[in-house]
């Protein structure tokens, strides 16, 4: 390699058409999933005060956004369903007219090209907002399953594309496989939230799914933020259970391990660039403290370069505006 004077490393960087031609990593709308949170009744939008730009929405509402969407060229929407009643056993989440149920097929109806991914996990339905049945005051694992591959199947009755177990039980990508086969759903494709850490970067969320739990925490589900080797025992034990694609989440803090789970697996890797990830961006960006077009555009394309072949993110359309 010859060394400077003769290789001037600059000389790639001079004008914006060379930075193109030799750019490595460019996310494109079709990698993009936009997670929609879907409510009960007609007209309603209802902002979340943490997550500025995002909203609770009717069925009717949520077309709409969904219809953006797919105008934009975004690869899919991730749905989650809050319902206007939560019991302990989170019943409003495998009810085959829930809220998500209905949701689904009104958009696979009116949007039959859009890619209808969602959320498989209890804790927007229980009213004590932990992800399953509670047991001597942790989830049960193997009776939360059974409801969950229950679940599973009314969404992929409805119609969705792609189901995402989010719970972090163990066993459950088995279970749901072999229940939405037993049910004629042989080709709705999982995609499991493998790696899932038990963040604080959840906050927001929880806000905007009334998900947060009323006693506890969920660290006996999900994964301790210091580990990477228990990752991709997670990634591929799932993948061998039938996961068609598995996810890292969240992203920012994680980007090692999304590299480490893009390396040991050969299916495809999604990130979830989370609610509090998405809060951080809003809240400095309306102090002006940040460049939030920016900022977006380098996150987004970070977590593509660690190796994630899908991001699920808030930002998705601002960012194919802004890409345009
Ligand atoms: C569980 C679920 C959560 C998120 C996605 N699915 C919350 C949790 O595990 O507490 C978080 C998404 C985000 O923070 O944007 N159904």
């Amino acid at each position: 390699m010859p060394k400077f004077p003769a290789y001037r490393p600059r000389r790639l960087r001079r004008t914006e058409p060379i930075r193109s031609l030799v750019r490595e990593t460019v996310v494109h709308p079709s990698d993009l999933v936009l997670p929609l949170f879907v409510v009960e009744g007609t007209g309603v939008r209802r902002a979340i005060g943490s997550m500025p730009g995002v909203e609770q929405t009717s069925e009717d509402e949520l077309l709409r956004d969904a219809e953006e969407a797919a105008r934009l060229g975004i690869g899919g929407v991730l749905l989650f369903g809050i319902p206007a009643h939560k019991d302990e056993q989170g019943s409003g989440g495998y009810d085959e007219n829930g809220v998500v149920q209905r949701a689904v097929r009104r958009l696979k109806t009116e949007l039959p090209g859009l890619v209808v991914i969602t959320d498989v996990c209890l804790c927007e339905y229980t009213s004590h907002g932990h992800c399953g049945l509670i047991h001597r005051g942790d989830v049960d694992n193997d009776s939360t399953v059974e409801l969950l591959a229950r679940m599973a199947v009314t969404h992929a009755a409805a119609g969705a594309d792609v189901v995402a177990p989010s719970d972090m039980m163990d066993g459950r990508v088995g279970a749901i496989r072999a229940a939405l086969d037993g049910a004629g759903f042989a080709q709705t494709a999982i995609l499991s939230y493998a790696v899932k850490y038990a963040s604080a970067f959840y906050g927001p969320f929880r806000d905007a799914a009334g998900s947060a739990p009323e006693f506890g925490d969920r660290r006996t589900a999900q994964m301790d933020p210091a580990n990477v080797r228990e990752a991709l025992r997670e990634a591929r034990l799932d993948v061998e259970e039938g996961a068609d694609m598995v996810m890292v989440k969240p992203a920012l803090a994680y980007l090692d391990v999304i590299r480490a789970v893009r390396d040991a697996c050969d299916v495809p890797v999604a990130a979830y660039n989370v609610s509090g990830e998405y809060a951080m961006v809003k809240a400095a960006a309306q102090r002006g403290w940040i460049d939030e077009e920016r900022i977006v555009k380098e996150t987004l394309t970070s977590i593509a370069r660690a190796g994630a072949d899908i991001i699920l993110t808030y930002h998705a359309k601002d960012f194919v505006r802004w890409s345009k």
